[in-house]
């Protein structure tokens, strides 16, 4: 295969990873033929659709890409094979969530989805095919994608033959169009020189030469889960210190000033907050756990589990010190949520620490008012595996539910009714309209004496303070004496 003979991809899966990643490749690459399928019909319908606030995934400037590519060499599909037939090559995109069953089950990745497409490519592409691994995987799961494609190469096959490539991507959402666009690398792993060279040749269409790395297959494999293997513990350990900061009169964002001015430490990803959420760092650790166990390292799988130990142990410290706070009962309290998404800028909820935040409270009997300005009602409902109630008149006495201590939440479509009769406000995603709040205007919608528990450290504690509003921020020791 040389250089100039890719000509049509294929994307398998248009998640949160394919969609974003196709898109900019057609944007900058309009002499490629990309089609992203899936066979989810009602994804791919959100893709077409001419009404661009629909695409499935949120992401700021996602729809003026694909706005400019679709109908000109970017298509969506779920002719999953007439695609695959027709390039050469082959992106592996899709789901690879924790087991949730049998051998590794809660820490091995479960790979049925990636083996599925191997399979697919190996029934049903034409000549040679250049297959990517772009969804994060355990190491050493190219060797089965290349068994399964060996399978369909020698006689009888029409001169069909397969390279797999591995091609991690390490967007974050939110900021997916800008790290695609700009990225701080590209890498690139493999056996076959002439197929990396192809790959290479894609993404030098933006991407300058000096960012694309090439390693060996299992190299990149484990780059991927290293990289957020190393993001999640900078969370965890600022996370440990901000709990520290509490106790002693310390303030984290201080801390996280002071350390991160060394040069070695650097500043990004030092922002304490309710615990990290997403699909992938929690995800790859237990996967990075599971392996380093198989392999015979207890004492590196322990390391890297106690990233995620300590984590689920900070979500519970929240939902904990606000019961605590509020006289050690919130049943049949009101209390308003602000935030569902697992970060600002995105309509995933995938691990999102307000999950296992609003189900503690759920559990110990709070009525929960949530706002989120992009999380859907059913998407809130299935993540709390319970069913929003009617929202409350709020002229009305408590509801039959809050009398009888249970937990019930309702979806809120502006701040003011979130807050209205509350005594507590959770700040839990760093959504920006959360840090231009006028306290003074809403404390009076507040039942006093009233708390506000800022997770993410958006509000200003001194308007909170004038409005007559007690709050509490994470990693923020206050003045020990006076507490
Ligand atoms: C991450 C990696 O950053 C990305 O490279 C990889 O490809 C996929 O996983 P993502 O999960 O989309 O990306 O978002 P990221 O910005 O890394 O945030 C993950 C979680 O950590 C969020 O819940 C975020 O709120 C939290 N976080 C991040 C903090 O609590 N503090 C920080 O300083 C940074
Ligand atoms: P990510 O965040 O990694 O992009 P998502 O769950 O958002 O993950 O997207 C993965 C997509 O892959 C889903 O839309 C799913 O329907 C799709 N998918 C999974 N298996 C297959 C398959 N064999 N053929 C086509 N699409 C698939």
């Amino acid at each position: 295969m040389t250089l100039s003979s890719v000509r049509s991809i294929c994307c398998i899966g248009a998640g949160y990873v394919g969609g974003p990643t196709m898109a900019v490749i057609a944007d900058r690459c309009p002499d490629l033929h990309v089609t992203v399928v899936d066979l989810n019909e009602q994804r791919i319908a959100a893709w077409n659709d001419s009404d661009l606030s629909k695409l499935p995934v949120y992401e700021p400037g996602l729809d003026a890409v694909v706005e400019r590519a679709r109908g000109r060499n970017l298509s969506f599909s779920t002719a999953v094979d007439e695609a695959i037939a027709a390039a050469d090559m082959v992106f592996i995109s899709v789901n690879t969530p924790t087991k949730t069953k049998g051998l590794g089950a809660g820490q091995a990745s479960d790979l049925r989805w990636v083996e599925a497409c191997a399979r697919q490519v190996a029934k049903v592409a034409t000549a040679h095919t250049i297959v990517v691994e772009k969804s994060t995987l355990p190491v050493r799961t190219a060797q089965a994608i290349k068994e399964i494609l060996a399978s369909a190469q020698g006689e009888g096959s029409d001169g069909r033959t397969f390279s797999v490539l591995s091609n991690p991507e390490f967007l974050a959402e939110g900021t997916a169009i800008s790290d695609l666009e700009g990225p701080d690398r590209v890498l690139i792993g493999g056996e076959d020189a002439a197929a990396i060279d192809a790959l290479a040749a894609v993404y030098a269409h933006w991407v300058p030469q000096e960012k694309i790395l090439r390693t060996n297959l299992w190299s990149s494999e484990l780059s991927k889960l290293t990289a957020n293997a190393f993001l999640a513990q900078r969370i965890s350990s600022i996370n440990s210190i901000a709990a520290f900061c509490e106790a002693t009169g310390a303030d984290v964002r201080e801390v996280a000033r002071a350390i991160g001015t060394d040069s070695r430490i650097g500043p990004k990803f030092l922002q304490a907050g309710p615990g990290f959420g997403g699909s992938c760092f929690q995800k790859d650790i237990l996967n990075l756990v599971y392996l380093c166990r198989h392999f015979g390292l207890p004492e590196v799988a322990d390391y890297w589990e106690s990233v995620v130990t300590l984590n689920t142990w900070q979500q519970h410290r929240i939902s904990r010190l606000v019961v605590q706070k509020l006289f050690g009962t919130v049943t049949g309290k009101r209390l308003a949520v602000l935030g569902f998404a697992f970060k600002a800028d995105t309509n995933d909820t995938r691990e999102a620490p307000a999950i296992r935040i609003c189900r503690d409270l759920l559990e110990e009997g709070a009525q929960l008012a949530i706002h989120d300005p992009k999380v859907e009602t059913d998407q809130i409902a299935r993540d709390l595996h319970l069913e929003a109630s009617a929202v409350p008149d709020p002229n009305a006495g408590p509801s039959r539910a809050a009398l009888s201590g249970e937990g019930t939440w309702w979806k809120t479509d502006d701040v003011a009714s979130t807050v209205s009769g509350a005594d507590a406000v959770l700040i839990l995603t760093e959504w920006k309209q959360y840090r231009q709040l006028d306290w003074q205007a809403l404390a009076p919608l507040l039942r006093q004496p009233a708390w506000i528990f800022d997770a993410r450290s958006v509000v200003d504690p001194a308007a909170v303070a004038t409005a007559g509003l007690q709050l509490w921020r994470v990693g923020d020791g206050g003045d020990p004496i006076t507490r």
